[in-house]
């Protein structure tokens, strides 16, 4: 343990044991239940107030002149605009004088703007300060009552006429309102009083008792309002928030709304400021790890005062709890803070037998969590938590990354924020179970593309020991859509880009920051390299302990970009887009100190269980009428063979990286299907690059990563289905997935040929086998030992419907989720491959919130409680009631077919 205090300032003139006492005499942290009286006394609150909204879609009457800026027209089209298509120069907007918002908007910044002389004033007046639905006495009962995270597109109804471009065909785009009354009881006068949001999608303008307080048009970035000013204690506190959400504003769907968690945060005045507190470990061993921890402290008083920090940390258990006695003590420290000023205070100390975080499978993701006390005059004003976890992550250009001495292949995906059929509409289990799929087809990483999660996302990843690139931006000055981030960047970039940092920078699961993604500055040469080293230097302000990176789809190795950021993202560009080379030599002459790594490969495509005929000899095409694709029916092939045009099949994406083995390894694009962007039928409502479908159901894709990704797993996996009435003695050909060298393939017991897998090949492939009913089986060695097979017979109609789910238990809290996927089998059992039968759900003891069967051409509302199977899966999405006691049956009925049943335990919180 490290003595000396490390404080700015002043020695200490308090004992750590003093403080210690304080700190014990002082406070607990207070939950949403606390009492009036609690609340009182606790000297930090955080409320949920997702609860208790009114919400109307549009402007009520009378709204008018509350635009964030003037916007540029929208005429073109963005239909089927290819991703890569070149970036173009932002429009010159002609402001004809009308009234905007921006100005008393841009304040909310300030706090995330470092030169003073960049902050903005407030104007005068009040903009909608008038209008009578920002005001308490404002009858909303017609308004809708929403609880939040909330988006307002996901219900639909679907779009049926053009142009929706990348932004898919839900209503994300306009303008809803919310409105909420703050419980902000007399006792609370004296402190300060914030509103903390996580996500609002999008130009958000808040309003309390009819003062316009401030807002944020990013609808990615998590953001503050001080509260403190407008707040009438004791009384009616009346919250009103507009979004406008432009439209061509999105390569993808961004969702509209309250979409993510919304807190009431209340703290003495002198406290630690947002996101105040930046702790690293500068040296890990086995036997002690360095602990060096900032505290930024805001005086919200009138007074100047002397105030100290003293920071225990404990480790905690793998369900989050904290252990018992604190690991270590960091040394004291305290200065005096000015009223209205804020100080930073150091202090570190050392980790005796550190319990290291790191990644899955070979690592564990132990966790601890540095507890801040803040005291003055002897009393504890403040306590403040911030989860760590102790690694040592090493970046070698030759061998790539390396995480506590391990080396790490990445075996990462891109993940776009939308949960499916819940929408953007952030939820914690439904994430978690995304994490869970991607770990068991053994990736290791995530891509948070193009934009910061939310945070509770992060949280998952340190549990579940993921390593995560966190990103900011997919556009800069140039404009990739005419109404998205390049419009506000000259203002917006550094707030943003601190406002992720200093939220995400203390999580052990992210190993790099990304400034961009194909950005159009890649074709300015040093200008657009400029604004690289700009967004570069604010990360090393903030965190200059991960390294940057910058995802490329065109910028070349002689070129500006590349050389500002620590690790070359390429998107691409390592297996060669369309008929360029491979470009991984080139960057790797030019850089020789800088890792390279895939930050997006493949852009392969599928929808699940679709088989198109012939299927062509070659590893990786892109999708074509009658090649892997079929434009009647906007279905992908399943195969596994066809791409974006500028992508590559998996198998092509590796060879790639298997012949350059300096590659750090990849995110491909993407783990799941997400809404939008449905590359190449553009009327289709999500994507088709997703391993995993919209409803979370494996691609075959899915197992051909899996055996690369997991060699140790002895798994055969045979594609495609085999029953194919009406293709008798048709070419029907047979591809294998494993990690296997070796492997024979039998159909009704003859032999089709034994193979072995040459250098740079990743599939088992028999081109020429004709279709017959029965079984097709195949057999597979690994280094000559008998390693796996798998049988695949051909199914008879239809019979039953057979449930399953993916946790026998649920917390009762109106959040959790259970997941009910719902097989369609004959009557022994076998999955029908080709079956669409409507299955309709009910759900006794609980809530039937989505249904889904991964369909990316299926129009069929996610809220129905009916809808047909799509290649034998449909999925429905559950919760339980608040305060419900369970048992939870979902009964899933279909015409001719015997009913299934799921039955889930349910435990009030
Ligand atoms: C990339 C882009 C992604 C996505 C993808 C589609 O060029 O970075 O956001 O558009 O292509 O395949």
């Amino acid at each position: 343990m490290m003595d000396q205090p490390h404080a700015t300032g002043v020695s200490p003139k308090i004992s750590r044991r003093a403080l210690l006492a304080a700190t014990a005499a002082g406070a607990m942290v207070a939950t949403a239940g606390s009492t009036a009286r609690a609340a009182a006394t606790a000297p930090r609150e955080r409320l949920s107030i997702n609860d208790g909204w009114r919400f109307l879609h549009g402007d009520p009457a009378g709204a008018s002149g509350l635009d964030y800026d003037v916007r540029p027209n929208v005429e073109a089209s963005q239909d089927g605009k290819a991703a890569d298509a070149r970036p173009e120069d932002a429009e010159a907007v002609k402001d004809a004088g009308q009234a905007v918002l921006k100005a008393w908007i841009l304040p909310t910044a300030n706090a995330l703007i470092r030169d003073p002389a960049k902050r903005h004033a407030r104007p005068a007046g009040d903009p909608g300060g008038d209008l009578p639905c920002v005001q308490p006495g404002f009858d909303d009962g017609d308004w809708r009552k929403v609880t939040l995270p909330h988006d307002w597109a996901i219900e639909g109804p679907w779009l049926t006429k053009g142009p929706y471009g990348g932004m898919g065909r839900l209503p994300s785009w306009g303008v809803g309102w919310y409105r909420r009354k703050l419980d902000i009881p007399a006792g609370d006068r004296g402190r300060s009083i914030f509103l903390d949001i996580e996500g609002a999608m999008s130009y958000a303008t808040v309003w309390l008792n009819g003062r316009l307080v401030g807002g944020w048009p990013y609808g990615y970035s998590s953001w503050r309002l001080d509260l403190t000013p407008h707040v009438v204690h004791g009384g009616v506190n009346q919250l009103a928030i507009r979004l406008d959400n432009p439209p061509a504003s999105a390569r993808w769907y961004p969702g509209g709304g309250l979409y993510r968690n919304v807190w009431l945060t209340k703290t003495h005045p002198v406290h630690v400021a947002h996101w105040g507190t930046r702790l690293t470990t500068p040296q890990v061993s086995a036997r002690s790890a360095m602990v060096e921890l900032e505290v930024t402290v805001d005086n919200a008083s009138s007074r100047e005062v002397a105030v100290q920090a003293l920071t225990e940390l404990f480790a905690l258990e793998a369900d989050g709890r904290w252990g018992r006695r604190a690991a270590a003590v960091l040394s004291p420290a305290q200065d005096r803070v000015a009223a209205g000023a804020a100080l930073t205070l150091k202090s570190s100390g050392s980790l005796a037998d550190p319990h290291l975080w790191g990644p899955r499978p070979n690592q564990t993701p132990n966790r601890y969590v540095a507890v801040t006390s803040l005291t003055v005059a002897g009393r504890v004003v403040d306590r403040y938590e911030t989860p760590f976890g102790v690694r040592q992550v090493r970046w070698d250009p030759a061998t790539g990354v390396h995480v506590n001495g391990e080396r790490i292949e990445i075996k990462g995906v891109n993940n776009h924020h939308d949960l499916g059929a819940l929408g953007a509409a952030f939820n914690r289990r439904a994430a978690e179970r995304q994490l869970e799929i991607l770990q068991e087809m053994g990736a290791n990483a995530v891509r948070m593309s193009h934009n910061p999660p939310a945070p509770e996302l992060l949280d998952l990843c340190d549990e579940k020991g993921v390593l995560v690139i966190d990103e900011v931006f997919d556009s800069w000055r140039q404009k990739k859509t005419p109404l998205d981030f390049h419009l506000i960047f000259p203002d917006w970039h550094e707030p943003d880009l601190r406002a992720m940092l200093r939220r995400d920078r203390n999580h052990p699961s992210i190993i790099a920051w990304s400034v961009g993604n194909e950005v159009g500055e890649q074709y300015m040469g040093e200008p657009g390299a400029d604004i690289g080293r700009a967004l570069v230097q604010i990360v090393r302000e903030e965190d200059p302990s991960r390294p940057t990176t910058n995802a490329m789809n065109w910028a070349k190795s002689d070129m500006p970009l590349p050389g500002v950021v620590d690790v070359i993202g390429l998107n691409y560009q390592g297996a060669g887009i369309r008929s360029q080379p491979g470009q991984f030599p080139a960057f790797r002459q030019a850089f020789p100190d800088k890792v390279i790594l895939s930050t997006e490969s493949a852009s392969a495509l599928s929808s699940r269980g679709e088989y198109q005929f012939p299927v062509p000899g070659v590893i990786s095409a892109p999708v074509r009428p009658g090649v892997g694709g079929d434009p009647k029916t906007r279905q992908v092939s399943a195969y596994e063979l066809f791409a974006a045009d500028f992508g590559s099949s998996p198998d092509r994406s590796w060879a790639a990286q298997d012949q350059n083995p300096f590659v750090a390894g990849e995110f491909v694009w993407t783990g799941f299907d997400y809404l939008g962007e449905p590359t190449p039928y553009y009327d289709a409502r999500s994507s088709y690059s997703g391993i995993v479908d919209l409803a979370g159901f494996p691609k075959d894709r899915f197992y051909l990563y899996q055996a690369r990704w997991r060699p140790e797993l002895r798994m055969a996996h045979i594609l495609p289905h085999w029953t194919w009435p009406g293709r008798e003695g048709e070419a029907t050909p047979v591809h294998v997935f494993t990690a296997g060298d070796e492997a024979e393939l039998f159909v009704n017991g003859k032999s089709q040929g034994r193979k072995k897998r040459a250098a740079f090949e990743y599939r088992f492939r028999w081109d020429y086998v004709t279709y017959e009913p029965g079984e097709v089986k195949v057999v597979v060695w690994k280094g000559g030992e008998d390693w796996a097979s798998q049988t695949v017979r051909t199914a008879s109609a239809p019979a039953r419907l057979e449930a399953t789910v993916d946790r026998p238990r649920i917390k009762a809290d109106g959040v959790d989720l259970t997941f009910v996927t719902v097989r369609i089998a004959d009557a022994a059992g076998l999955t029908a491959p080709r079956a669409d039968n409507l299955v309709a759900f009910t759900v006794e003891g609980g809530d039937l919130v989505a249904t889904d069967n991964g369909d990316p051409t299926s129009f069929a509302p996610f809220q129905a409680s009916s809808r047909k199977a799509f290649n034998g899966l449909v999925l429905a999405i559950v919760r339980a009631g608040p305060g419900a006691r369970g048992p939870i049956t979902v009964i899933a009925t279909s015409s001719g077919l015997q009913t299934a049943r799921a039955t889930i335990g349910a435990t009030p919180p």
